[in-house]
């Protein structure tokens, strides 16, 4: 596959919407077509899968049903969006994908890696991110910054400080067992040096 597969990953309110549209721009500066995607959704039915997930309250969807919607959605959206565009040598710039499942079915809700591994291998065969971005920070400052939002809260954003604590540590696993792929980025810090470490990530790695 030609183009390059670049995912960012995080708990909520880490500045992932931001920082996906300060790669998005770096690529284009560099003449690439970029094409900006997120998960759950991406495509039409994608999108219905997501809305499905999110809008569901905890109790009407049990973790398998989540688990097999977040990979349905991810099949469609690999099919009719992923593929093709790597396949066209576009860059693809997607926020979230499959660490975020390890992260939060794995780790937060507690099912086993062992299992979402076999469904990664059923769904994407060998296509993993050419590059991983976690922004990282601790689930103090992503609360505060997702309850300042003041909007309604989907299901995800209802769990608790301790839920979101698994999701984190479930991520810098992630990262300590894929130090090649995945780059860990201290969401904490002020937007400008975030997006400074973010440069000079990306001009080592795409020089
Ligand atoms: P977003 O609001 O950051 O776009 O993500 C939607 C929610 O979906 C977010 O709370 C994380 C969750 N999610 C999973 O639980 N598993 C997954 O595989 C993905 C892609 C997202």
């Amino acid at each position: 596959m030609a183009g390059r597969f670049i995912t960012i990953e995080g708990i909520e309110g880490v500045g992932k919407s931001t920082n996906v549209d300060f790669i998005a721009r770096y690529f284009r500066e560099r003449g690439e077509t970029v094409v900006v995607t997120r998960e759950p959704g991406g495509t039409e039915l994608a999108e219905a899968i997501r809305r499905l997930i999110l809008d569901t309250p905890r109790e009407g969807l049990s973790d398998t049903g989540e688990l097999l919607l977040m990979f349905a959605a991810r099949a469609e959206h690999l099919h009719s969006l992923i593929r093709p565009a790597l396949a066209r040598g576009d860059t693809v710039i997607c926020d979230r994908f499959t660490d975020a499942t390890f992260a939060y079915q794995g780790s937060g809700r507690g099912m086993d890696w062992g299992r979402i591994e076999t469904l990664q291998t059923l769904v994407q065969g060998d296509l993993r991110p050419d590059l991983t971005v976690l922004l990282d920070a601790d689930t103090a400052v992503s609360a505060q910054r997702v309850a300042g939002r003041g909007e309604a809260k989907d299901r995800f954003e209802q769990e608790r400080a301790e839920f979101f604590a698994r999701v984190r540590a479930g991520y810098l696993r992630l990262a300590a067992e894929n130090p090649q792929r995945i780059t860990v980025v201290d969401a904490a810090q002020p937007l400008v040096d975030v997006q400074a470490r973010l440069k000079e990530k990306l001009d080592v790695r795409f020089k």
